[in-house]
């Protein structure tokens, strides 16, 4: 429909004509909905395009409680509690276009799960997808109280909700539109990109096409990963030898992108290939002149810093989580002081290990070592370490994955992305060229932890959506779709920086990224800004 201010005109003409062909919707009333069974449903309505949605309940971790959310277009919203066990539900939000386009969109959550994602359902709905979000089965992304001792509560965000939301999501998308979905997807990042690969492993029937955002897979490594580099760095003994304070860490950081920046044959800021650089901090030791006086490394913390960019590995000497990224903003690890004691400001690692490992509110991450990872790996909490590279199920029934990572995501490494292309190969059994006709990962140089960044990252993952970028070629979810409905696999995606990363602002550069393992050349002629001066290759 045309975004137009004249919807409320437009409205009924839409209604007449869609009643006089066989595609017409149910009311858009509870009523409709009726036959669902374990659904309790607290809201159906109708809404229009450019109306503001009020979420006056929503927890403050979830941006609340005053959210005030567009709507994206005229849509029947649905909001429904889906029991899930005897002790536990998760809610389920869908937004349900007038102008469907035939398709059903899951979406997933973020850090310790808990809000729905708005951003993902304006997006998908107005891009004519029956849109679903959850809230993984509690409300709130931080705070450990919703995990203490509900089992169930863990077991929901660590596997079920995303399934229960898939097969939930179907029937209502069919009790509405009188028709099934013609293909379904998903949309997420983060733990939203664990819970894509998970489902790919687990439930290889409820997506046809999988959009996966720096997946959280080895979720536990992920979070633990940041109280034992915080370790490695002196923390929590702020006064000890080895420790390197915050500001020290911004220091190098600003550093090392100015001392390599130019390997990539141009100083723009953005490190093309992080991942192949080594960084030697003795560079950065006081002496060497490099860093200012107040700044500069004593020689145990040269030391320290070295460690912070090792992988980690287990008692038996494996690698179990490759290592952070260079060039990359440390603050997960090195913002770890509040009002002069050590609390590390990245509080998931607290949180999960409060609610849902250990089952005490007193824990702290201060003393944290391999061996509260070690346990935590072993009971694995409500599954939520699903790290299964085997997606042969999903492989043979056809599925495609599309998954990007930032190449200076902060949060997960994207080695981690790297490593686990590789396992999946292994695992499945496929050629590089099979592989790619199901898998394809794109690194984004200059992205950090799923969206923004110094680099052209904007793919069309975050609402609002540029009208003029809406094709497959500018937009993930829209090049998975091509890929899964017309075969065209997508030989690249272009990004695009904003001026404040701001889609009504001008467009700074524009850079086609690659599918891994190739990567994106500049010709060295073009103008570097222009997509057209970038080509995928094998270098
Ligand atoms: C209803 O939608 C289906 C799927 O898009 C389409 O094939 C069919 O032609 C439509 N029928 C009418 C009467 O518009
Ligand atoms: C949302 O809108 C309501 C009503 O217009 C307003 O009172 C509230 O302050 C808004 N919330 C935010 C966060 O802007
Ligand atoms: C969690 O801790 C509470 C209070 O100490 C205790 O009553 C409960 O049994 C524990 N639950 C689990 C699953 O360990
Ligand atoms: C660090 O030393 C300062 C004074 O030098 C002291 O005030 C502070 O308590 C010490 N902090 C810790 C965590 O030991
Ligand atoms: C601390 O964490 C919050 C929430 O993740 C983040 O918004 C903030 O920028 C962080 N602050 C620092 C100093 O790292
Ligand atoms: C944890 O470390 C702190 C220092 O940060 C120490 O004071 C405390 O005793 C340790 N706690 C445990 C349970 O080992
Ligand atoms: C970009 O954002 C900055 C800081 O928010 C603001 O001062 C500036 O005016 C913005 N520029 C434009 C062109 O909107």
């Amino acid at each position: 429909m045309a975004p137009s201010t004249t919807t409320g005109i437009l409205l009924p003409l839409l209604f007449a004509t869609s009643s006089l062909a066989q595609n017409t919707t149910a009311p858009c009333a509870i009523s409709t909905f009726s036959s669902l069974s374990g659904v309790e449903i607290s809201t159906v309505e109708a809404l229009q395009s450019r109306s503001t949605l009020l979420l006056p309940d929503l927890v403050p971790s979830c941006g609340g409680p005053n959210k005030n959310v567009t709507v994206s277009a005229d849509i029947c919203r649905l909001v429904a509690n889906v029991r899930t066990s005897d002790s536990s539900s998760i809610r389920i939000e869908a937004w349900l276009p007038e102008n469907w386009n035939n398709r059903f969109l899951a979406t997933g959550t973020g850090g310790t799960g808990g809000c729905i994602d708005y951003s993902r359902l304006q997006g998908g709905a107005q891009l004519g997808f029956a849109a679903f979000g959850t809230n993984a089965g509690h409300d709130g992304s931080s705070g450990h109280e919703f995990f203490l001792n509900q089992p169930e509560v863990i077991n929901d965000f660590g596997h079920r909700a995303i399934h229960v939301e898939a097969e939930v999501g179907k029937q209502i998308t069919a009790l509405f539109y009188g028709r099934e979905a013609s293909k379904s997807y998903y949309d997420g990042c983060s733990t939203g990109g664990r819970q894509a690969l998970q489902e790919a492993a687990m439930y290889e029937d409820d997506f046809d096409g999988i959009l996966a955002g720096a997946p959280g897979v080895d979720w536990l490594k992920i979070v633990a990963s940041k109280a034992i580099l915080a370790r490695r760095i002196g923390w929590p003994g702020l006064n000890s030898s080895a420790y390197v304070r915050p500001e020290q860490w911004q220091a190098i950081v600003t550093k090392q992108i100015e001392l390599l920046d130019g390997l990539d044959g141009k100083k723009d800021g953005i490190l093309d290939s992080p991942q192949n650089i080594c960084f030697d901090p003795a560079l950065l030791a006081c002496g060497t002149g490099v860093l200012e006086q107040d700044l500069c490394l004593h020689p145990d913390q040269v030391q320290s810093v070295e460690k912070a960019y090792q992988p980690l590995i287990n008692g038996a000497g494996d690698i179990i989580y490759p290592p952070f990224i260079i060039g990359a903003s440390t603050g997960v690890f090195s913002n770890n002081q509040k009002d002069g004691k050590p609390i590390l400001n990245y509080s998931l690692v607290r949180d999960f290990w409060r609610g849902a490992v250990y089952n005490n509110s007193d824990w702290t991450e201060n003393n944290f070592t391999l061996s509260d990872l070690d346990y935590a790996l072993f009971i694995n909490p409500g599954g939520v370490n699903s790290n299964s590279r085997d997606l042969s199920r999903f492989h043979k029934r056809g599925g495609k994955v599309l998954a990007y990572h930032g190449l200076v995501d902060t949060t997960v490494t994207p080695l981690l992305s790297m490593e686990f292309y590789k396992g999946v190969q292994a695992a499945v059994g496929l050629s590089l060229e099979e592989m790619q006709s199901f898998y394809r990962l794109f690194l984004v140089p200059g992205m950090d932890h799923c969206s923004t960044g110094p680099g052209a990252w904007n793919i069309g993952q975050v609402y609002p959506l540029d009208s003029k970028r809406l094709d497959a070629a500018n937009n993930a979810l829209l090049a998975l779709v091509d890929w899964v409905e017309s075969d065209k696999a997508p030989e690249f995606l272009t990004g695009a920086k904003y001026q404040n990363d701001s889609v009504s602002q001008p467009i700074l550069a524009e850079r086609r990224h690659c599918p891994y393992p190739s990567k994106s050349r500049w010709d060295g002629r073009e103008n570097r800004n222009d997509a057209r001066g970038w080509a995928c290759g094998y270098v």
